[in-house]
Parts: structure tokens; sequence; C-alpha cells
């Protein structure tokens, strides 16, 4: 029930209008007993720094942010945690006294999800297919995570190699190495990679295609990790499948990124019996079509 004590959250960006977070949020808030609603926030280009500003006066406990202003909102904080300053890229906010403070979830939010499902990092040898900020945020994840080596697989392979240039200057090695998309045939034959799929191909309503099409690339592929989450089952993931390989997709990093969130704004843990409730109103609200 909403009343005085109510505290708000909500989600900053635009679109904002077939979000999962309302669900992840009011769900967890319903479960954990705590009185708290959580809103979705169109900003209009423009307006991010009034929407900050009058959120933190309206006492507003925390915030969300997406596309398009992850990387704008970082000069509108009063502080931001190093792992977010090292991704360049802010998702959530916590209010503090005098402003708020940002954190990047969807890392350890991905992070989460790749031990749910059992995929294993350090020491691995990984593909991330394309070269954009959320690529760069995985190879950030991954360099933090030790992982045995990163190939950055780029159509555009100058971005490529910018981003490895920086995550290398970073972690003081030589970790990540840049790779025209169209190479692949490239790397050795035998089955040994972890591949994170981070563009937006394939995701609704471009279901029928993928990065990269020919079998010879899944055969090079263990473990196929795409972050689309809409469709469940990408053409990418598909393609991993009938080549012998494992596939996830990235619903499970939408609902741990919420969680990390949820965790920071309360203070309270939730535990993985909750999270795979979660897990499962949102998969029942995909279903649904939203
Ligand atoms: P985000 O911030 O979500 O990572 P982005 O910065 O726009 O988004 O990056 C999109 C990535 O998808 C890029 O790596 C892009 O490749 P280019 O750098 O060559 O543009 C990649 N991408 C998008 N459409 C593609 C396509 N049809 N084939 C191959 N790569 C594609």
């Amino acid at each position: 029930m909403i009343n005085g004590y109510t505290r708000t959250c909500g989600l900053l960006g635009n679109p904002v209008e077939h979000t999962m977070s309302p669900a992840i949020h009011n769900f967890l808030a319903e479960k954990t007993g705590c009185n708290l609603a959580y809103l979705p926030f169109r900003v209009e280009e423009g307006c991010l720094e009034d929407a900050v500003k009058g959120a933190f006066a309206l006492n507003v406990l925390g915030l969300n942010v997406t596309v398009p202003y992850k990387s704008q909102v970082l000069p509108l904080l009063q502080e931001t945690d190093p792992l977010a300053e090292a991704i360049g890229a802010v998702n959530t906010l916590v209010r503090t006294e005098k402003g708020f403070k940002g954190y990047n979830t969807d890392m350890p939010g991905l992070s989460r999800a790749f031990y749910s499902d059992g995929v294993k990092i350090e020491g691995e040898k990984v593909l991330i297919l394309g070269a954009g900020g959320v690529a760069r945020a995985v190879a950030v994840l991954l360099a933090k995570e030790k992982a045995g080596e990163i190939i950055l697989l780029n159509r555009t392979v100058e971005k490529a190699r910018r981003i490895a240039e920086e995550v290398n200057g970073m972690c003081g090695r030589e970790l990540v190495k840049p790779l025209p998309l169209k190479d692949w045939e490239t790397l050795p034959e035998e089955r040994t990679y972890l591949a994170i799929q981070t563009t937006d191909v394939g995701m609704f309503p471009g279901t029928e295609r993928a990065v990269i099409e020919e079998e010879g690339f899944y055969r090079r592929i263990h473990t196929a990790y795409d972050l689309i989450f809409n469709p469940l089952e990408t053409r990418f993931m598909k393609l991993a499948k009938e080549a012998g390989g494992r596939a996830y997709n990235g619903l499970k990093m939408l609902v741990y990124q919420g969680i990390i969130a949820y965790e920071l704004w309360t203070d309270r843990p939730i535990e993985e019996k909750l999270a795979g409730q979660v897990y499962d109103t949102v998969l029942k609200q995909m279903e649904c079509g939203g």
C-alpha cells in the first residue's frame, strides 16, 4: 500500500516504455516487505540535469539510468564508484547526504549471471563480439575477473583497437587483442572459446540475424553468451547449439543488475531463492509480451 512513508525509486531513460525494471523492483519490494514504489520516468533530451536534481529534491531514494544517459549522467553525480568510473557508465544512483552516488550494476549483474549459469571466467579464452559501450564494459569486467585471453571481434576494427588499448592500459598487460569480425577464420579450429555477444544484431524485431552466420565460427566456441534477452533464444544462440555448444541469453544479467541495485538502495541482501522468483516473474511477463 502506498502511504506517507513510501520511498520512491525509478528509471531515467528514453524510451522507458518497454522496461522490465518496475516488474523487478515492485516484486522485490512486495516480497521483502519494503515500503517502496518504483516508477518509469521518461526524460526528454536536454532534461537529464533537471531530472537528477529534481529527483534529489523530491527525496527519491534511488534511480536506475538507461539509454541514452548512462555516460551523460556521470558529471551530475556527487560521487562515482570506482568500477563504474572504469567502465565509464552508470546505471544505478543511490541517494547520499549531498547528492547521488553512481554505480554500475550491469557488470556485477553479468558476473552473477555467469556464476548462476556455471560459466567460468578465470583463465578462460573469451571472444567479445562488438566494440561499443557494452563490449568495453564486458572487457573491463573480464579483465577484473582474470580472464586468460580476450579477443575483441568487431566489424570496425579501429573501435576494437581503441578499447583494447584502454583496457590493456588499465590492467598493465596485453590481455585484450582486436580482430576484424571477418577474420574469425584465423582463430584456432578447436572448440576453445567462450563467446559473449554484445551487439544488438538479432534483437527483436531483427530476430532472423546473427552477427556471424558461418558454422565454422560456432565450432570454435564451447559457450555462447548473448546479452540480448528478446527473443529469449537468439539466432546466435541457436547456431551455437546446433554446432554442439551451450548457449545462454541476457535475462539473468537483467535480473541480477536489478537485484544488485535493489540491494544498494535497501541495504538488504537478496538470497538466491528470491532471485529465482524474480527471474520467473520477469520471464512470465516477457512471455506475455511485456
Ligand atoms: P552499445 O553501447 O550498446 O554497445 P554501440 O556503441 O552502438 O552500442 O555498439 C554497437 C556494436 O554493434 C558495435 O560494435 C557495432 O559494430 P561497428 O563498431 O562496426 O559499428 C556492432 N554492430 C551493429 N550492427 C552490426 C552489424 N550489422 N554487423 C556487425 N556488427 C554490428
